[in-house]
């Protein structure tokens, strides 16, 4: 089905934050803030030269071409690793092969999958891969048990599953107290479960996981906080300078919201103290029983 808003790309299903250029930009910028909590994550969970691990959801690669440098292997002779990227968008898996090529990788298999369609990870069963590796993309799909199951069923038996993701997603806000960025953090909670999606995610995974044959081995959350003059600033701001706008076109918000949110974060960036308390991410490490 088509659809007639230019920030939510050529089909209705797609996932709410879109696949333009400037969110494939801010993507890259969100990978290279958190990637220090991502390798560590990998490392905990085993993930080595020679692994053979899922991205699920990988978006434009940012992850992906990571996760093909840790896999590929340095020493003459031994088993060379491999990456699978899942995503439904097919400009983001172009980027995915075009950023492997930028790096010299060997590219990672990619598969054009909607996550919401019953069986959609069947392609992978029997795989036995070591590792999946799903960051924020429970967050935004309809049917995370389906998921669960089509990782599970991919996986090796002792293989992690590996996620982070959001629970408690509106507890974002800024300090001093705006409210025109509590009604933008409501209208993005509401805009992502209207799609199916839920910003508390975190909350059910390790207990639906428990039920599907994982067994949940580590759980942690990062609570950081964001100053004006900080790399990490830039986070919230882009996403919100990217989504506001949707938030209009989809009803959640006024066009005058939106211009008080701009008004208030152009003075909260000038405010000596101020600061944004970002929503809290979680890691999850599970392990196929
Ligand atoms: C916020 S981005 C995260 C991308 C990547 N995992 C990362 O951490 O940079 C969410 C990704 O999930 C994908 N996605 C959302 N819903 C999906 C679905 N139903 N099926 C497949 N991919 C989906 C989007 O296309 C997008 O690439």
């Amino acid at each position: 089905m088509g659809s007639n808003h230019p920030h939510l790309g050529s089909t209705r299903s797609e996932y709410v934050l879109g696949t333009n250029p400037a969110e494939l930009a801010r993507l890259g910028l969100q990978h290279r803030l958190w990637s220090d909590s991502a390798h560590t994550l990998w490392r905990r969970a085993g993930v080595q030269p020679g692994s053979h691990v899922l991205d699920l959801g990988c978006g434009p690669g940012f992850a992906t071409a990571d996760l093909l440098q840790i896999v590929a292997s340095e020493a003459p002779g031994a088993p060379r690793g491999s990456v699978v990227a899942v995503d439904e968008s097919q400009p983001y898996l172009d980027h995915v092969r075009s950023l492997s090529n930028d790096r010299g990788l060997v590219p990672a298999i990619t598969i054009r999958a909607d996550l919401n369609q019953t069986g959609s990870l069947a392609p992978l069963r029997g795989r036995d891969l070591d590792a999946a590796y799903a960051r924020w993309v429970f967050c935004f799909v309809s049917n995370p048990q389906a998921v669960a199951e089509g990782v599970r069923d991919a996986l090796r038996p002792g293989g992690r599953l590996v996620v982070q993701d959001y629970f408690d997603y509106e507890a974002m806000t800024v300090a001093p107290r705006y409210e025109s960025f509590t009604k933008a953090v409501i209208a993005t909670g509401k805009s992502w479960r209207l799609r199916g999606g839920d910003p508390d995610i975190m909350g059910r995974l390790p207990m639906m996981l428990e039920r599907y044959g994982f067994r949940v081995t580590h759980l942690e959350a990062h609570q950081r906080l964001a100053r004006p003059h900080e790399p990490m600033w830039h986070w919230p701001q882009t996403f919100w300078y990217n989504f506001l706008p949707v938030l209009v076109q989809l009803g959640l918000l006024t066009e005058a919201d939106r211009e008080q949110w701009l008004r208030d974060w152009a003075e909260l960036s000038r405010t000596p103290g101020a600061f944004a308390k970002l929503p809290p991410l979680f890691d999850l490490i599970a392990e196929k029983e």
